[in-house]
């Protein structure tokens, strides 16, 4: 078993994040609890997982071996408290809400070892303010992964004034057992990698929404003429065209640039429910 510095990791949400980085904390060899706030979710979080591992096996990149014993270090659980009480390291990958990932780690700070890591897996919002009043703020930081977590090799961390050199050294460290490149940012809006793809992501909207091309022609410009692995509007269906939203009005907000105002395609579709892969339709059918 790999040696980690963080044992136990907890990882609130089991979602499409939390699942993903559930499984690569647990590849890494760390024991994981998997915890979101019902059964449903829960057990959700943990087929996504079995499924990853599964489809690995078929494609002949995960053993059968590593899918059961990747399995096996994940638990799940329902109770935030106890999977948090004896955690070397917490992820939180909740939805985009600033009150409730504040209000999730107040009450984690008041309760966890002094020693543990309290990582947000926020892609944009404010870690100061995600923190803000937590017990112990050197060991707070952002963790942001990208979808798909077991296969994307980006770990953009992100320090507040406040995180401690040695949050940002263990994360880092950590962040290689799960075999991701770290990058060092500074809390600031949308971070790096939000801030460049969001904005790239609604300038390809604006041109759909203005008859420039076909969402296949605009994606394949970037993907043929710029290399990029997915043409931006695939990339915002992945996402989820409700995620990318909500990014986009908080970094009109904070950054007070109009380059960041969500197009009104954008916004119809997120209300007809066209949200992308995961309803089934968004700029392309899946
Ligand atoms: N287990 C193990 N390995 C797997 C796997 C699995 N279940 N599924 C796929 N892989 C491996 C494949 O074998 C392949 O490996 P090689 O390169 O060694 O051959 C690799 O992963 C790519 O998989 P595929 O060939 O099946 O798929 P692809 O080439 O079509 O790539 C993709 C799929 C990785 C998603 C690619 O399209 C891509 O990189 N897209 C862009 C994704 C992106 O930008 N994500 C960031 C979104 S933004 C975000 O997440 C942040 C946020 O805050 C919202």
């Amino acid at each position: 078993m790999t040696e980690t510095k963080f044992h136990k990791v907890a990882v609130l949400g089991a979602g499409t994040m939390g699942a993903g980085i559930a499984q690569v904390c647990a590849q890494a060899g760390s024991t994981v609890v998997l915890c979101d706030i019902s059964e449903e979710f829960v057990s959700k979080g943990a087929a996504r997982v079995q499924a990853f591992l599964q489809k690995g096996v078929d494609k002949g990149k995960t053993t059968e071996q590593q899918r059961d014993d990747t399995l096996a270090r994940i638990s799940t659980s329902t109770d935030r408290a106890a999977a948090c009480a004896d955690a070397d390291l917490v992820v939180e990958a909740v939805p985009e809400d600033l009150a409730l990932k504040n209000g999730i780690f107040r009450e984690l700070g008041a309760l966890v070892k002094p020693s543990c890591v309290l990582a947000s897996n926020t892609s944009s919002l404010s870690l100061a303010k995600v923190f803000d009043g937590v017990q112990g703020p050197e060991r707070c930081i952002g963790w942001h992964f990208f979808n798909p977590v077991p296969i994307m090799k980006l770990l953009e961390l992100v320090r507040t004034d406040a995180t401690s050199d040695a949050t940002i050294a263990a994360s880092q460290d950590y962040g290689r057992l799960l075999r991701k490149e770290p990058i060092l940012v500074k809390d600031s809006p949308g971070f790096a990698s939000s801030r460049l793809g969001v904005c790239l992501g609604l300038e390809a909207i604006r041109m759909l929404e203005a008859g420039v091309a076909s969402a296949e022609d605009i994606d394949k410009a970037m993907m043929l003429g710029y290399g990029h692995p997915m043409g931006p509007l695939k990339l915002t269906d992945l996402v989820g065209l409700d995620v990318r939203l909500a990014i986009a009005d908080y970094l009109r907000d904070e950054l007070g640039l109009e380059g960041f105002a969500a197009p009104e395609l954008m916004r119809q579709m997120v209300s007809d429910g066209k949200l992308g892969k995961k309803s089934g339709q968004g700029f392309y059918a899946w």
